[in-house]
């Protein structure tokens, strides 16, 4: 039976360029929740998609010299595009929504003349300076020396008649949801910074028509404008599930939202412009919007332009999708920017992926063959190191659990390392070398390798959501069927068949030659 539903979405990537490594984390990290709210029994809603209108796209268009359309089918469904990438990096996404889907586009001309019609939105001028790359629109004084105050680029001033949104009229209530529900917005560090850069100031009307370029979704009761992009792009999330269409009938299920992971730079419009929307619509509000950290490089910003991308479609396959998801979650803090760097990379994926995990598992098979030839006796014998780690396995999914409903991959991961390296120590402490040696002492060694086993088992159901693929290899290596591989299964130590029977498989996580593994991706990148 189901416990629930979750719905929970990622931004929707403008498909301008090749993706990176950063815009990857968004996606697994959601990807990550989503599959352990399936594990708990949820009836689970994973949006994705692209954001396909706007200057940006229409401009990259004509300098590739094919239209805005025929640029974004290549970048999306195109060999190696962002489709791809999905199906390469693992993700179980339910649903993908394009902003130039036909039902969307629609939709979003009916909520347009919905906020119009309510009186939300008035047709006024424009005066004031645009930002393509992040199609933002900043007054002067907004400007930092001149430039769009998010990313430091040149910015085009811009003047013309155009609809505007009342989000002035909006800054008591965004205040006031702050208070009400502090779980909105998540880590707090992103709602003191809206609090201090943009609702004490005092919220500005937002523009939210554009009259000098055509590829947007028209305005339809007023030709030659069209609907500013964040507009139609915020609005996927519930378009998607059916609002203001028939294409599909999932919005009284799921929505509001659970949860929306988006990176910091955007925290703004999902937080304030978003809400502010929907409740000019009497819509109710999303549970959460989750702004995490930045992958950075050398403290900056990855880009093209500096040369510095980091490209997930090179990673993956040298290192294994799961190794790379598993570094992405565990070496930083979800909410908080982190520095990549090959080096880390390649460190996390040796220390924790082969030497404690991958050994403890490889160890484990090889003694169980060795010992008894695959298939573990009945007999049992307690002994002195044994209660430490069972309960160690035991206490895990509470923590974990605490850990993942907060979106805290980073230590909910550490918590599972740390029963594989009690596992490993385990190991050492009971010596089953020397109990094999002993014909006396076989149902003590029978014991020591079905507790491991069984931790083995509780950290691969911990561990299936980040690394779904190594999981399953590692059930199959250790002999847990179908009901050994559940959440529930874990609740209690033990639920592996006491005469287990294991089976050899390959190295789960190779170990990599660090010094000549940086030499050929510094070549590679
Ligand atoms: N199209 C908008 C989102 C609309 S959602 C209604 C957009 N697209 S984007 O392609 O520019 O960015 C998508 C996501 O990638 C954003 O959440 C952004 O924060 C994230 N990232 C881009 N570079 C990143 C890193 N280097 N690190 C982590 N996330 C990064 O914004």
């Amino acid at each position: 039976m189901s416990k629930g539903t979750f719905y929970i979405t990622t931004p929707i990537y403008y498909p301008s360029d090749k993706l990176h490594i950063g815009n990857a984390y968004s996606t697994v990290a959601a990807d990550t929740a989503a599959r352990y709210k399936r594990m708990r029994g949820y009836d689970v809603m994973f949006l994705t998609g692209t954001d396909e209108h706007g200057m940006k796209i229409e401009g990259k268009a004509k300098d590739a010299g094919v239209t805005p359309k025929e640029f974004v089918d290549n970048i999306v469904t195109g060999a190696g595009g962002i489709i791809d990438l999905w199906k390469l990096m693992n993700i179980s996404y339910d649903r993908f929504i394009r902003t130039t889907d036909d039902y969307h586009e629609a939709a979003i001309q009916r909520i347009f003349k919905e906020l119009y019609d309510r009186g939300a939105i008035y047709k006024g001028a424009y005066k004031g300076h645009y930002c393509t790359p992040c199609e933002s629109f900043w007054t002067e004084t907004q400007l930092v020396d001149g430039k769009c105050p998010d990313c430091g680029r040149e910015v085009k001033y811009a003047e013309e008649e155009a609809y505007f949104f009342k989000l002035s009229e909006y800054t008591d209530k965004i205040i006031k949801l702050y208070e009400e529900q502090p779980e909105f917005l998540e880590p707090k560090s992103r709602m003191n910074e809206m609090m201090n850069n943009f609702l004490k100031p005092g919220l500005d009307d937002l523009c939210v028509s554009r009259t000098t370029f055509t590829w947007g979704v028209p305005v339809d009761f007023d030709p030659g404008h069209v609907v500013y992009v964040w507009v139609d792009a915020l609005f996927n999330y519930m378009t998607a599930l059916g609002y203001q269409n028939d294409k599909y009938a999932d919005l009284e299920k799921f929505w509001p939202c659970d949860a929306h992971f988006v990176g910091k730079d955007i925290v703004r419009f999902h937080a304030i412009i978003w809400p502010a929307m929907l409740m000019a619509l009497d819509l109710p509000l999303p549970k959460k919007v989750f702004g995490h950290g930045w992958l950075l490089i050398g403290g900056g910003k990855m880009s093209k332009s500096k040369g510095n991308i980091v490209d997930p479609t090179i990673l993956a396959p040298r290192y294994g999708v799961d190794a790379l998801r598993y570094f992405l979650l565990r070496e930083f803090p979800f909410g908080s920017d982190g520095d990549f760097t090959n080096e880390l990379l390649i460190n996390r994926i040796n220390t924790d992926l082969a030497n404690d995990l991958g050994n403890l598992v490889s160890r484990t098979v090889a003694m169980a063959i060795k010992y008894f030839d695959g298939k573990l006796p009945t007999e049992r014998e307690v002994g002195d190191n044994d209660a430490e780690l069972v309960s160690l396995a035991s206490a895990l999914p509470e923590l974990y659990e605490s850990h993942m409903e907060r979106h805290a991959f980073q230590s909910a991961l550490t918590e599972v390392f740390r029963l594989s390296s009690r596992a490993n120590k385990y190991i050492d402490e009971t010596a089953p070398w020397s109990l094999a040696k002993d014909e006396t002492k076989r149902a003590r060694l029978a014991t020591v390798l079905y507790n491991l086993l069984e931790a083995i088992r509780v950290s691969a159901v911990l561990l299936s959501p980040v690394m779904p693929e190594s999981a399953e290899k590692i059930f199959t290596q250790i002999g847990a069927d179908g009901d050994a591989r559940t959440w529930d299964s874990v609740l209690s130590f033990g639920a592996l068949a006491p005469d287990v029977a294991v089976a050899k498989g390959d190295t789960l996580f190779p170990r990599i030659n660090a010094e000549k593994e940086l030499a050929a991706l510094t070549g590679d990148n």
